[in-house]
């Protein structure tokens, strides 16, 4: 079966000549958690853009479900990205914003109502669908973005840094509730974070990315079918696996490109 995206040798240099990224290999397989996980300027947001086809590789093959990008929607496959600002529209409701994929796919806005409730409902934001979102909180808002992504039904969430902004209070909440709809329903995300305990907490894969140029450094896996819930962030393992990551982490950071080990493992 074709991983949902391939990324065979894949390279970005930007006009200004920065290598964003090296030569990268990964494969997404279908209800994984990917995170992605490294040193600032490492690549993250552009290997996010090029999963996402925002940025056109400079080397490389980019596969989406086996095929080209072209093919993406219309054959059923979806993707949806969620970026580190909400972004909403100021003038529109939440009912309204969450709706504004469907807007532009010209779904009648009776067929869309119910996908846009039951979006809603699905972070817990049922009850606000006629708010405006300068009467929300910053969770608030960012489930409502969230929201927007769930509401095309995507078989790919991408996520850049999605509750960086967020108190460790709220982000450790939406984590929770982020964790159970991705693997209740089976969705494939990849998920860029700079903490590594959200890392942890989140994924099946934690993908390991060092700078200068930007690469893969290493890959940490754990068991997908641990339940995401306050007991397992509490729990000894957890603490045991941050402690793996942080070391992994570490190397990630004082690696070079001529000197590194375990590049593209
Ligand atoms: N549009 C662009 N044009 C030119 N250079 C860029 C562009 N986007 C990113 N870069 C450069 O590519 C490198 C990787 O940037 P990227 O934003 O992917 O890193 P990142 O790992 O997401 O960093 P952060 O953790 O700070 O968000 C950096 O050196 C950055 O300056
Ligand atoms: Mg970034």
């Amino acid at each position: 079966m074709s991983p949902v995206v391939g990324l065979w040798g894949v390279e970005k240099v930007f006009g200004s000549g920065v290598r964003a990224l090296a030569p990268v290999d990964l494969e997404i397989q279908p209800g994984e958690f990917i995170s992605l996980i490294g040193p600032s300027g490492c690549g993250k947001s552009t290997l996010l853009k090029v999963i996402a086809s925002i940025h056109p590789p400079t080397a490389g093959l980019v596969r989406w479900w086996g095929r080209d990008f072209t093919h993406v929607g219309s054959e059923g496959h979806r993707m949806a990205f969620v970026f580190q600002d909400p972004t909403l529209m100021p003038w529109a409701r939440v009912e309204d914003n969450v709706r504004l994929p469907l807007d532009l796919e010209r779904v009648p806005v009776s067929t869309a109502a119910p996908q846009v409730r039951a979006a809603l409902e699905q972070v817990g934001l049922g009850h606000v669908l006629r708010h405006y979102p300068a009467q929300l909180s910053g969770g608030m808002k960012m489930r409502t973005s969230i929201a927007r992504a769930l509401v095309t039904r995507p078989d790919l969430l991408l996520m850049d840094e999605p509750f960086g902004a967020l108190d460790e209070f709220t982000r450790d909440r939406l984590d929770g509730e982020m964790a159970r709809l991705c693997y209740e329903n089976g969705l494939t995300t990849v998920f860029v974070t700079h903490s590594l305990y959200e890392a942890v907490f989140l994924s099946s894969r934690v993908i390991v990315m060092a700078a200068n140029p930007g690469r893969i450094f290493g890959e940490y896996h754990i068991d997908p079918a641990i339940r995401r819930d306050d007991a397992f962030r509490l729990s000894d393992g957890f603490a045991h696996m941050c402690r793996d990551l942080s070391q992994m982490l570490t190397e990630a950071t004082h690696a070079t490109f001529a000197g590194a080990e375990g590049v593209n493992p």
